[in-house]
């Protein structure tokens, strides 16, 4: 018989699960996103709709993940609903959210707050957004009055999510809105995200001096198809390199680097406004040098054959389920930022409707996640994407990242059997391999 290894993790570990603010609550119709919905640009064509109802029912969901034995949870506050016309605040809005985080205060869940999660109000986006620098101060407006009037009760924030993925889905692929494809465009996009973070921090900072504030990116690797072929591994360091490393380089030195810092102004203070490293990680991809394809980097993109995968989605987004992927990942953040901060995955899932290969590859990264620990990599905290399947962008309900099943007409909810399994890995705060 094979002898069994239990897997500790360390005391005070953050379990939860994560959510944004659109892909859960329901009926937002002032954020640039559901108008990219109306203009029909969602792959499946679905609408978000009613979500998953937490508008009005975050509660139920709030309660399943305490009876997962969850510790934490990760959710998104909406701007357009907070701040609905430019300077006009909603009180009954904020209203709602305390009462969402005291429910989750009152089941000894920490609530930990993404500020910004994709979503911008129409007003802003009519503003030109995050394209334009002088655009930041409405953000940290924003995030002063959230904080200030919050902060009794929350003390976990997320400035902002994957703002790598806004700038490049939004600016460079064209995927997301706007539905630019304008290299320039998105690096500044980027860069005035990243500054929006160093000024978000030192506002909250200035206001809540205990507070742990910081950001998430999305941290994918690109491989190179061949690694003996010196075109493929270049093509595939170049893919790296612009969408996963510049945004951590610039976050933690204000600056990009060649060409990008040829027209890019730096960011004043970043150098040491984090409290920690916020570590999204779903997949990898291979790179092939291809010179028939100029705007694409010179480069054919692909799923490794053979690997274990995802459901396919109607976007490219999913891909390979890679667990070592989540050690290099970490690994290499602890180097480039010299260890300087503790990190948190404050995400990592699966796209997987039936749930015969999330529950295998749950467990196989948190057995990597906790030879990262063993190493000396100080993770805090894992945070599953997603309690309850929802609206996933332009895959729509096509996607489903759920540790339980939705029902978007009729809301049903079924638990997969990965939810159980998540359950008692959180009250054991250890795995079993
Ligand atoms: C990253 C995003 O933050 C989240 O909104 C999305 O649903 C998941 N990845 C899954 O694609």
């Amino acid at each position: 018989m094979s002898q069994q290894h239990v897997l500790r993790f360390p005391e005070g570990f953050l379990w939860g699960t994560a959510s944004a603010a659109y892909q859960c609550e329901g009926g937002n119709t002032n954020n640039q996103w559901y108008r990219w919905e109306q203009e029909g640009h969602i792959l499946s064509g679905d609408t978000c709709g009613q979500a998953a109802s937490w508008w009005e029912y975050a509660e139920h969901d709030f309660l399943l993940a305490e009876q997962m034995e969850n510790n934490a949870l990760r959710f998104s506050l909406e701007w357009s609903r907070i701040e609905p016309v430019e300077g006009q605040w909603d009180d009954a809005v904020l209203e709602r959210y305390r009462a969402m985080l005291l429910d989750l205060r009152r089941l000894h869940l920490v609530p930990v707050v993404t500020l910004h999660h994709f979503t911008d109000p129409l007003w802003f986006t009519e503003r030109g957004g995050f394209a334009h620098e002088e655009n930041v101060r409405f953000f940290i407006r924003f995030v002063h009055h959230v904080v200030a009037t919050l902060k009794d009760i929350c003390s976990f924030w997320i400035t902002l999510n994957e703002p790598n993925v806004y700038a490049f889905q939004g600016y460079l692929l064209g995927v997301f809105p706007p539905g630019e494809k304008d290299v320039v465009r998105t690096f500044q996009v980027l860069r005035n995200l990243m500054q929006a973070h160093v000024e978000a921090f030192y506002a909250i900072r200035s206001m809540q001096p205990q507070a742990q504030i910081g950001y998430c990116l999305h941290y994918r690797l690109f491989d190179p198809a061949n690694p003996l072929s010196p075109l493929d591994r270049s093509a595939a360091s170049v893919h790296e390199r612009m969408f996963t490393w510049s945004a951590l380089q610039a976050g933690e030195t204000g600056r990009f680097t060649f060409p990008a810092n040829q027209v890019l102004a730096p960011i004043p203070h970043a150098a040491g406004a984090r409290d920690y490293h916020g570590v999204n990680y779903y997949t990898r991809e291979m790179v092939r040098f291809d010179p028939r394809r100029p705007a694409e980097a010179f480069a054919r993109r692909f799923v490794r054959p053979g690997s274990v995968r995802n459901d396919d989605g109607l976007s490219d987004s999913f891909g390979e389920i890679y667990p070592w992927g989540l050690y290099r990942v970490l690994k290499a953040i602890y180097q480039r930022t010299r260890g300087n901060k503790p990190l948190y995955i404050t995400e990592n899932g699966f796209n997987d409707h039936q749930d015969d290969r999330r529950p295998a590859a749950l467990l196989a990264h948190l057995a990597i996640l906790h030879r990262a620990i063993q190493d000396g990599i100080p993770v805090r905290g894992y945070f599953h994407w997603t309690l309850v399947d929802n609206f996933e962008w332009n895959d729509g309900w096509y996607a489903r990242f759920g540790l339980i099943e939705l029902d978007p007409v009729t809301q049903r909810r079924t638990p997969r059997r990965s939810a159980s399994m998540f359950g008692e890995i959180c009250q054991a705060n250890a795995i079993t391999e």
